[in-house]
């Protein structure tokens, strides 16, 4: 039996790796796509959620625009890293969208879907969690609906936007906090500690543009997000960090993972955004579970594997 899986997301070149994973992936039936503000504006995280359906031949996936903004203050800019349209500067050598986004809003697409799901649905945040933390907020009851959130987010021992925010959680730490430490849904968090073990080289790219068409695209909206890699690892590399977060999804236990109590820094100063992480004794057994280890040429390669057979398939 396929997981229905929702991906709330923010495109974002390791958005589109994402995207195209879960795509690719026959354990998982990809139900809706919900975009939030994040890694450019909310037009443009749509736009490109639309576009990359279109390349990846899914334009019967529903799309709905959730969040503009974060809940509580402003977001104070957004990441460089990926170019000023989101995918390095080559979103419009994607496929134009055959049909705009859904006329519902993200939160009411997830709620719908949400409902209307023969079992629980495996939801991917990738992006802040501003649409996850309203949904919840607004439809408490839809939690059981909800077999697991696969979050990418956080940084253990250091951030990617501060000394200890990565960027998801930066984005909006109020919805990141409501999301990870006030609900009691089972949580999977993927965080940058891992995804940026798991980077992959210019070469695995390279083997991937040659695999089709598809392929070719994917990784010719790499280039800006490369560069900043580049000088982020001191080789040349990029890190999927969202693909990682759906390999999980679509092969649960792919990643090792240690449960442990966190919460998130909300206040105004350096470890705004930052997460805490209980590693005390006392305290294992209880929280979320954080991925901290896994196979990494064996992630590589399947998360190659399966973006190749997409191509081959279109
Ligand atoms: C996260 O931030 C974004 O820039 C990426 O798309 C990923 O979701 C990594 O910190
Ligand atoms: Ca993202």
């Amino acid at each position: 039996m396929t997981t229905p899986l929702i991906i709330d997301t923010d495109p974002g070149v390791d958005d589109a790796f994402a995207l195209a994973l879960a795509v690719a992936s026959p354990e998982v039936d990809l139900i809706g796509v919900t975009t939030v503000f994040g890694n450019v504006s909310p037009e443009l995280t749509t736009r490109n959620a639309l576009r990359l359906l279109a390349l990846l031949g899914r334009e019967d996936v529903p799309v709905a625009a959730g969040a503009a903004r974060p809940l509580v203050h402003p977001q104070p800019h957004v990441s460089r890293a990926h170019g000023g349209d989101g995918l390095s500067g080559h979103a419009d050598t994607l496929p134009e969208p055959t049909r705009g986004p859904d006329d519902r809003d993200a939160v009411t697409l997830l709620k719908d879907l949400l409902e209307a799901a023969d079992s629980p649905v495996t939801v991917v945040p990738i992006g802040p969690l501003t649409n996850i933390a309203l949904l919840l907020a607004a439809h408490p009851h839809l939690k059981e609906r909800i077999a697991r959130l696969v979050i990418m987010g956080g940084g253990v021992r250091g951030g990617n936007i501060t000394a200890v925010a990565e960027f998801n959680l930066w984005s909006d730490p109020e919805a990141a906090r409501r999301v990870l430490v006030e609900e009691d849904v089972p949580v999977t968090l993927v965080p940058m500690d891992l995804t940026r073990r798991c980077a992959v080289s210019a070469a695995w790219l390279a083997e991937l543009a040659g695999t089709s068409a598809v392929g070719a695209k994917l990784v010719g909206l790499t280039p800006d997000y490369l560069a900043t890699y580049r000088r982020f690892l001191g080789w040349d590399g990029m890190a999927l960090h969202d693909a990682v977060a759906v390999a999980e999804a679509v092969r649960p236990g792919l990643l090792e993972v240690r449960r442990h109590p966190v919460d998130v820094e909300c206040a105004f100063g350096p470890g705004r955004g930052g997460l805490l992480v209980d590693e005390r004794l006392e305290h294992q057994g209880s929280g979320v579970d954080i991925a901290v280890d896994a196979d990494l040429d064996g992630l590589r390669a399947f998360i190659l594997d399966r973006l190749s057979a997409l191509g081959v398939r279109q």
